[in-house]
């Protein structure tokens, strides 16, 4: 029995519609590959921890109070450095970390979203209010970095930078060893 034309019409969307199927089933897989591949092979993973913090009282009381911020070097000889970001600077203006350290960066905000680049460097985070970011880098040799906000944060963003400087390990004891919180921020 010979087809009719609207078969034959049939025949043909079913066919196409079948092929999108393929093509789309394909494509969710490989955007699956590519997760997986980034997740084990490069270790790419969302770049904060998710810890919370009470962003209207950080100057109060706690791990983000005036006197904590700067470099803390730990008894193991890695250094904790804690900065806030708020509208529109970074407490503190200049931090000073050793070379050849492990160095974890903690940063909050208790305002809005700010950004936390060193440039020049793998160190790039948001700084979303009520969450503690936590980067871990380490910096191989002595020099003098940009930090700039780059997350638009209001009128003043473009005035919301600070300096990263790296200073020899031996230098860095025997300059801040004395101090339980350095920074390089004149005073
Ligand atoms: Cu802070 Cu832009």
């Amino acid at each position: 029995m010979a087809e009719t034309a609207s078969e034959r019409a049939f025949d043909t969307v079913e066919r196409s519609e079948r092929w999108w199927a393929y093509a789309v089933a394909l494509i969710v897989v490989f955007l699956f590959a590519v997760i997986i591949f980034t997740g084990l092979h490069w270790a790419a993973q969302p770049p904060s921890n998710v810890e919370t913090i009470d962003a209207s009282r950080l100057h109060l009381a706690g791990e983000f109070m005036e006197s904590n911020l700067g470099t803390a070097v730990q008894p193991d000889g890695s250094a904790i450095v804690r900065v806030l970001a708020q509208q529109y600077s970074f407490v503190p203006q200049c931090i000073v970390v050793p070379t050849e350290t492990s160095v974890v960066f903690r940063v909050t905000s208790p305002d809005v979203v700010h950004g936390f680049l060193i440039a020049g460097t793998n160190v790039n985070t948001m700084v979303v209010p009520g969450f503690v970011a936590e980067v871990r880098t380490r910096f191989e040799r002595p020099g003098e970095h940009l930090m700039p906000c780059h997350e638009y944060c209001s009128v003043g963003h473009e005035d919301m930078w600070a300096r990263v400087k790296v200073v020899d390990r031996r230098e860095f004891a025997r300059t801040y060893g004395g101090q339980p919180r350095a920074s390089c921020e004149r005073r």
